[in-house]
């Protein structure tokens, strides 16, 4: 062994020392009724992510390298699709996967400026924020109340011949009705791209979520399916989608050259590009007006040993929604979100709406449990169009809106959800479905 050898050995050695002795007490905790907080997600990790993020960090490589391509080639594989590329977040996510659709190399499907996007109000900003930062405009239909999803009823409503895209998340884990979506997408030739961030391991139909459409997204923030800090990923199986998302993540450039490597397509000084003159440096040569959305290599690190847990993950929350689903389903005054026909959702969080024999109001039950040290959550921003970020728009120029969405007025007054990630045991489970009878049922 090296010296080298030797020094990276003792460091992951103490690192795993540290693990155990700072985090792992953490992460094993038991749950203590009354005194421990039920939070709605967090990190789970052990040694492994902390000794490859400390290996990555030896190597100082910094950018993108061996562990995001091993990330990017183990996440592709996970979802059976072609490519998957790593990026800072999850709305880096959706803004890279909605500006592919703008690439002029796409020819009469770009998606231009003015032109339309089927989307709903119901879910987090970051799914419609890139189709109003392009010029687009999104065209909101309403939400179903049984799987808490896109009111698929509304779509033909919704098309004009604007129309270019739909672009919906999965609530919470739970795929929309992917089988009229695709439909009505494949008959209009419209692009459909799946903001998968809440629902990674998801299927329909046997097939992962994320992968029905164009292009699919996802989320590596903490409270997400699996973690590095900050990170998201995009994926596809369409090579000229595959071309245009590289450039774009990367500065727009018509080079792919990885990072420290230099003439990949071995024509570096031969090639003729617009007006430029022949032969002008191909590193330098810009197809796209892109982005600098890549990830760290230790942010890398940290997913690929999260990838090798997450099937493990995705079975504790499905076992998690079941202890829930089982614990309060008998409750009247309360709507529990139900399974997508043909689906089986990696659940990110457990959905409930106040019906009308409800006597309380939705802040009341979630300051109670909060009270009782258990997190609740509302469907992110309720109806985005409701938020001061709409202020300046003017409706009907810069977004559409099909009928009076009341389902997504009923989801920001009557709907929260609390967590079931797999950092909770059955106790924990157990304790919040004690603390909701307890407000509910007395
Ligand atoms: C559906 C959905 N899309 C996108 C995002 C954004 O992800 P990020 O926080 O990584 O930017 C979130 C965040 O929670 C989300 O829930």
């Amino acid at each position: 062994m090296t010296k080298q050898e030797e020094l990276k050995k003792e460091i992951l050695e103490k690192t795993k020392e540290y693990y155990e002795l700072v985090h792992k007490p953490q992460q094993t905790k038991k749950f203590v009724k009354g005194k421990s907080r039920v939070n709605y997600a967090g990190r789970v990790f052990d040694e492994k992510e902390m000794e490859y993020l400390v290996d990555s960090s030896l190597d100082f490589w910094l950018t993108y390298g061996e562990y995001s391509k091993k990330f990017e080639k183990e996440l592709a594989e996970f979802l059976g699709v072609r490519w998957a590329f790593l990026v800072n977040s999850g709305s880096s996510a959706n803004l890279l996967a909605f500006y592919t659709l703008t690439s002029p190399l796409l020819k009469d499907r770009q998606v231009k400026r003015g032109d339309e996007v089927i989307t709903v109000a119901a879910g987090f900003p970051t799914t419609v924020a890139p189709i109003v930062q392009y010029g687009a405009v999104p065209v909101f239909v309403d939400m179903e109340l049984t799987y808490f999803n896109i009111d698929v009823t509304q779509l033909e409503k919704a098309l004009s011949v604007k129309t270019k895209a739909v672009m919906i998340a999965h609530t919470l884990g739970n795929p929309f009705n992917i089988k009229a979506v695709k439909e009505f997408c494949d008959k209009h030739n419209l692009w459909l791209i799946e903001d998968n961030c809440d629902a990674l391991g998801s299927t329909y139909d046997g097939k992962p979520t994320g992968t029905w459409g164009d292009i699919g997204t996802s989320s590596f923030y903490p409270p997400h399916h699996m973690t590095m800090g900050e990170g998201g990923a995009t994926y596809t199986d369409n090579p000229l989608l595959k071309k245009i998302m590289l450039s774009m993540r990367d500065w727009g450039r018509d080079c792919w050259c990885e990072s420290g490597v230099d003439n990949t397509c071995g024509a570096r000084f031969s090639q003729s590009f617009g007006s430029l003159p022949k032969g002008y440096d191909h590193k330098y040569v810009y197809s796209h007006f892109g982005f600098n959305l890549k990830v760290s290599d230790m942010q890398a690190a940290v997913g690929v040993a999260q990838l090798e847990k997450f099937p493990t993950f995705v079975e504790i929350r499905k076992k998690n929604f079941k202890r829930l689903y089982e614990g309060l389903k008998d409750i009247n005054e309360l709507d529990l979100v139900e399974t997508q026909p043909h689906s089986d959702p990696s659940w990110f969080g457990f959905l409930m709406t106040l019906n009308d024999k409800a006597t309380f109001t939705r802040n009341e039950i979630s300051e109670f449990l909060e009270k009782n040290n258990i997190q609740t959550r509302n469907l992110f921003a309720g109806n985005m169009l409701r938020h001061p970020m709409f202020d300046s728009l003017e409706q009907g120029k810069d977004y559409r809106v099909i009928g009076e969405l009341l389902n997504t007025d009923k989801i920001m007054n009557d709907s929260f959800w609390i967590g079931l990630y797999p950092g909770m045991g059955d106790d924990a489970i157990d304790y919040m479905v004690e603390k909701i009878r307890e407000f509910i049922v007395k």
